[in-house]
């Protein structure tokens, strides 16, 4: 079992602090399946085998999607930036530029 998601002596963090930390672990986990994914199905050449991971694939976006909406809910200010960039249409970094100024 690694505990390389902490760079401060675990048992000096705060309980929230180490939650914190293994979502991060597990966002990033998520993302790093999703990739995974992407790319067999990419050069799979059996449909159903395809459709099984492309199936799975969407899981591990859902996953993902939980992580991130658990982390943003500790950190206010990112949820306010992020409600500005995602789900717009449009120029993301303008978005994204906006929405920072905005949450000053
Ligand atoms: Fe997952």
């Amino acid at each position: 079992m690694g505990f390389e998601q902490y760079h401060e002596p675990a048992g000096e963090l705060p309980q929230e602090t180490r939650t914190f930390a293994r979502m991060i672990v597990s966002l990033t986990e998520e993302a790093e399946a999703i990739n995974w994914y992407e790319q067999r199905i990419s050069v799979e050449k059996d449909r159903d085998a395809r459709a099984i991971m492309k199936n799975a694939q969407q899981e591990e976006m859902k996953h993902f999607g939980m992580d991130l909406e658990f982390l943003l809910r500790q950190k206010p200010k990112w949820r306010e930036i992020l409600k500005g960039i995602l789900f717009q249409d449009g120029d993301i970094v303008k978005h994204g530029e906006e929405a920072e100024e905005d949450a000053k």
